[in-house]
Parts: structure tokens; sequence; C-alpha cells
């Protein structure tokens, strides 16, 4: 996830405003930033690595001349973040630039075709070949106009662009996926990501939608589809937010907007390399032993995967906490081992250390992480970028599902390739994996109130049980950790069928056990686990599938889910509510769920 911005003034110069509007782009990167404008038929350029503030002491951004221009603030996705890599990417001749949020999916193809032609290429981005099919189709005498939206067509992806040319008074924008609005003032026009970049300028907008272009000028705002370059006619909205509001994009805090973008995560998790996820199965097909090692919740998706592998591939993966690998673990690894390690900000130390000791033993590691030029990514073998965007709220949510997906596909990938997985079962699965972002996105504001319930029957309790089986046994962890480090009240996870071994002691009138339960053999099973609780006064509590009627009909509370998914891949549609349930007892016990005591977002220390 990047931020993009331009603009258009009647007085005045850009580079100050595309500056602050960047610094109020950051949350959604921060790896490196820049601006480019035209001035009297020049391009000027300032980009580096590094935060806006930063880059704004050792170039000050301000001093650009000229009254268009766009900015960018970038997470990296593709290339490391670097100067080269920084946006806005320029053309070979020096008079377009483009700043891009998104992933231009075929790049590999477009950039080769290109450097066939003669072009040149700075970066090792899948941006940058945008500017340089705009350059291409002008050299073929298009217009800037005709150039950009020809150059849309050659491109598949997610993409939110914003274009400028040296010779024109124009910003051209195109989008795909990727969020870009306009607005409008008395002093201007502009192109941003978001709402909270325009807010200090204007509170007019027009929104653009998938499939458009909208070309900004003083003189008019024009917009047409591009497919059939019809005109579009949209009237412009009053926002009426406040400054901090909007910067969590209207969500009260940063979780909850980061739940709310998991449908999202799991189709930019899909969108990964598969010749990287090949390669990463032919590492493991060529391996003995394989552990999969982490901490909190990127351990409790390591749990969850071990469940596939084993269940379509009879592979025994070894799920590890990091912090405990050198004393399991350690002493079996060797050259025909392979060690997946997985860390959303690819800095955790213990992850780290382990990753490490396993190197120095031989082991091949496939790094997966959110964070490009982390440490994880710089000392694995293969990089598998989890590509959800920043997450700020401390507590990981739409990073786990970014997890859960990018390993699911991994250990169905290395089932069709080499395991018990059939032509048909791979495709059903690969399919069910992207029908899950359907899934969420329809059910989210209805469970969102439904988890509102439940909360208020957890936030006056001091303890709470997570139960389930199976794969499940991941999301009940996850599910308790979530409770316990936003809202303070203990909780529990554990396989359902341990309760008879003890944690039963503890059940009295009213205590809330929250069961996570898959339609199927599962729930059968479960359903055996629940009446024991339930007959010890226990406040049931389930989240389940539509079809589970037995379960609902002996829970107090239940959340159910429309869905026929696998059960391997529920995890996926059943972590949503638990981190809503989360949240709002948290809100229900006036804590801040984006910053809890004690925990910090990188734990950089063993
Ligand atoms: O960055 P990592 O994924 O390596 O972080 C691991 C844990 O510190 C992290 O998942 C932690 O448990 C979160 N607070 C969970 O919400």
């Amino acid at each position: 996830m990047c931020g993009i911005f331009g603009c258009i003034v009647n007085e005045g110069e850009v580079a100050p405003l595309i500056h602050l509007a960047l610094k109020r782009l950051e949350y959604r990167g921060y790896d490196s930033a820049g601006i480019a404008t035209v001035y009297k038929g020049l391009l000027f350029l300032k980009k580096d690595s590094g935060r806006i503030d930063e880059i704004h002491e050792k170039l000050d951004l301000n001093s650009l001349p000229g009254m268009i221009g766009i900015g960018h603030t970038r997470w990296a996705t593709h290339g490391a973040p670097n100067m080269e890599n920084a946006h806005p990417h320029t053309d070979c001749t020096g008079k377009i630039a483009i700043a891009h949020n998104g992933i231009i999916e075929n790049y590999i193809e477009i950039k080769k075709s290109l450097e066939s032609k003669g072009h040149i290429f700075k970066s090792r981005t899948d941006s940058e070949v945008f500017a340089h099919l705009i350059e291409d189709n002008i050299k073929n005498n298009m217009s800037f106009e005709d150039s950009v939206k020809q150059a849309v067509k050659l491109i598949s992806g997610s993409y939110a662009i914003a274009a400028i040319h040296a010779d024109e008074d124009k910003i051209l924008c195109v989008k795909n996926e990727s969020p870009l609005i306009i607005g409008i003032s008395d002093n201007g026009v502009f192109c941003a990501s978001d709402i909270p970049a325009l807010l200090p300028y204007t509170n007019r907008v027009i929104e653009l939608f998938d499939g458009e272009m909208a070309i900004l000028s003083l003189r008019n705002i024009k917009i047409i589809r591009i497919k059939d370059e019809s005109i579009v006619q949209r009237y412009e909205t009053i926002i009426d937010w406040s400054m901090d509001m909007a910067e969590k994009g209207g969500f009260p805090h940063f979780m909850l907007k980061e739940i709310y973008e998991q449908p999202r995560a799991i189709r930019d998790a899909l969108r990964i390399d598969k010749r990287l996820i090949n390669i990463a199965s032919m590492l493991i097909e060529n391996s003995d032993r394989l552990f999969l090692v982490a901490c909190g919740t990127s351990y409790h998706a390591c749990l969850a995967i071990s469940y596939i592998f084993s269940e379509l591939s009879l592979i025994n993966a070894i799920p590890c906490i990091a912090s405990e690998f050198l004393k399991s673990y350690a002493q079996l690894v060797d050259e025909s081992t392979v060690v997946i390690a997985v860390s959303q900000s690819g800095e955790t130390r213990d992850t780290l250390t382990a990753v490490k000791n396993a190197k120095m033993r031989g082991a091949q590691i496939i790094g997966v992480t959110n964070v490009i030029g982390s440490e994880l990514a710089r000392i694995s073998d293969i990089y598998l970028n989890m590509q959800a965007g920043p997450e700020i709220g401390v507590a990981a949510t739409k990073t786990y599902i970014s997890q859960l997906t990018l390993l699911s596909l991994l250990a169905i990938n290395f089932s069709h390739n080499y395991g018990l997985a059939s032509e048909n079962i791979y495709r059903r699965l690969l399919s069910e994996l992207y029908e899950a972002s359907v899934i969420i996105e329809k059910y989210l504001r209805r469970i969102d109130n439904e988890a509102k319930r439940i909360a208020q029957v957890i936030a006056p309790r001091e303890n709470v049980f997570y139960l389930s089986r199976g794969i499940n046994v991941a999301s009940a962890l996850e599910g308790a950790l979530k409770l316990k480090e936003i809202s303070y009240i203990h909780a529990e996870g554990y396989p359902a069928g341990e309760s008879k071994h003890g944690p039963i002691a503890l059940v009295e009138e009213g205590f809330p056990c929250i069961f996570i339960t898959p339609t199927g053999e599962t729930s059968v099973k479960i359903l055996g686990n629940i009446m024991e609780m339930k007959a010890r006064g226990a406040k049931i509590i389930s989240i389940t599938q539509d079809d589970a009627h037995e379960v609902k009909e002996v829970s107090d509370i239940f959340i159910s889910i429309e869905s026929n998914l696998s059960e391997i891949l529920t995890p996926i549609i059943f972590s949503p509510p638990l981190q809503l349930i989360a949240y709002h007892t948290a809100i229900l016990r006036l804590k801040d769920p984006d910053k809890p005591r004690n925990l910090a977002k990188s734990v950089t220390v063993p």
C-alpha cells in the first residue's frame, strides 16, 4: 500500500502542498517518498529512501518549482526501499513522471518488450513500466491523454496512477482496485489515495471508479470510462470529517480499519508471483524436514498451515515458537532442512535468531513477511511478500489473514505439484481462497454488530475459553491472544477435547466459552464438548457456519457465516469475527485497542 497525491493550483507553488499531503498519507507507507513538478516545459524531481521528514531535511522537498505536481509515499512491494525504486518514476526522456499505488502483475513481460525497443529502466519496480509505456505511445504520435489510455489497456493488476508531462498543464489519473479520489477547491484541483491528504485544502470530492480515467486541469475535470471512452457525469460530495478521523479513513481506530481491509489483504496476498511459490514448493520437496517458525500471531498462522501440509500432502511440517526453536529442534537441522519463517515485521529478534541458527546449519530459509527491506527478507533464500500494506494497530489482524492466505497457497501448490491434491482439488481450493475475500466482504458489517453483542457478555468477565478442534485450534489460540492483548481479560485457547483433562474445573455459571465450529465432522465432535461445558453452566458462544444447525441450537449466542469453504480454509473466514469480538470488548472496557499496554509492534529484543 502506498499513498499518492497530485495537484494543480491557481497561485503559489505545489511542492509544499504535496509535501504536507504526503505527511498525511504516510500511514500508508513510509520507506521512501518523492515529488515531481512541472515548470516551464521541464520536469523537476526529488526522491529518496527513508521517512518524509528525513528526505525533506536532506533534499528540501518544498523547493521544487511549479504549479503542477505529483507525490508518492511508498510501501515497497517490488524492489528494495531505495532511491532508485522510490516514486515518482520517469521515462527515458525525463519528461513524464508517474506515481503508482498497487501492483502491475504483468510488468515483467511489458518490461522485456520495452527493453527490446531500447527503453532503459532505472528501477526494479513494477511501476516504472507505466512511464515508459506512455513514452512509447507518445513516440507513436499519440496525445498524452491517448497514451495513458492505451497504456492502461496493457496492464493488469491493481493500480491508482497519477501521471504528468512536462509539456502539459494537466494531471491524468487512472484507477483499478486501488483507491483514488479527486478534490476541488477555489485554488485548484487535487487527486489523492485517501481523504486525509485532501482535508487541509478542500472537503469537496469526486469519486473515481475502477476502469475510469480523470483528466484534471484548472479549466475542467473530465472523467471518461476507458473501455468505451464514454464521458462520465459525476457530482461532487461534501466530506464532513474531522482531520483526526480521516487519518483512520473514517474508522475510530486503526485496528478496526485494518480488520475491514482484510478482503483486500487476501486478494493482494494472492497476487504473489506464482514462480516464487513454485520455487518454494520445490525446496520443500527436496528437503527431509520442514519447520514453521514464528512468534505470537504469526506462530498461529504456522500452526494452522501445518494441518494443511499434513492433510493434503501427508507431510509433517513442524510448527515451532521461535524462542523455543534452538532448544527443541536446532540439533535436527542440517542441509536437508527447510525452515519457513513467518513474521509480519520481519524484525522479530526471536524469529531472526532461529533463522540465523538454522541457516548456519545449512537449512534453506523461506521467509514470509510484510516488510520488503526487513532483515528476514534479506537473509531468506526465498522471500514471500505478504503485500498487506502497513499495519499500524499493534494487534496483528490483516497481516494474520495475509499469512494464512499466502501459506495456504503454498501448501495447496505444494500438494498439487508433489502431494496428493488432484487437479480438481487444487482448482477448487484455489478458487475457495479467492472466494474467502468475497465471503468476508459480504458479512463484515453484519457481524460487526453481532460481535458487539458478544463483547457485552465478555467485557464484565475475568476469564474466557476459546475452543475448537483440528485446524481451528489455531483460530482458538489467536482469538484468545487478541482478547488478552487489547482488552486485558485472561483468555485461554486450547483443543476442545482437552477440557475434561483439567480446564473444565474452572467452569461455573456464566463462564464464557467461545467455540469455533466449522460444519461437518468437526462440528459433530465439538457438539459433545459444547454440551460438557453447557452442563456446567457455561455461556456458549459459537462462531460457526450457516448449516451447523445443532451447534446454533445449543448456543446462547452465535455468529453464523454463510460459506461452504473446505474446513482447511475456514481459519481465514473465522478470524475477523474473533478480532471484532476482541476489539469491541476493549472498547467497552475503555482500553485503546491500537496501543495496548506493554506491547510493541516489532519485538526486536530476545
Ligand atoms: O512481526 P511478527 O509477526 O514477527 O510479530 C510476532 C508477534 O510479536 C506478534 O504477532 C504479536 O503477537 C502481536 N501483538 C499479535 O497481535
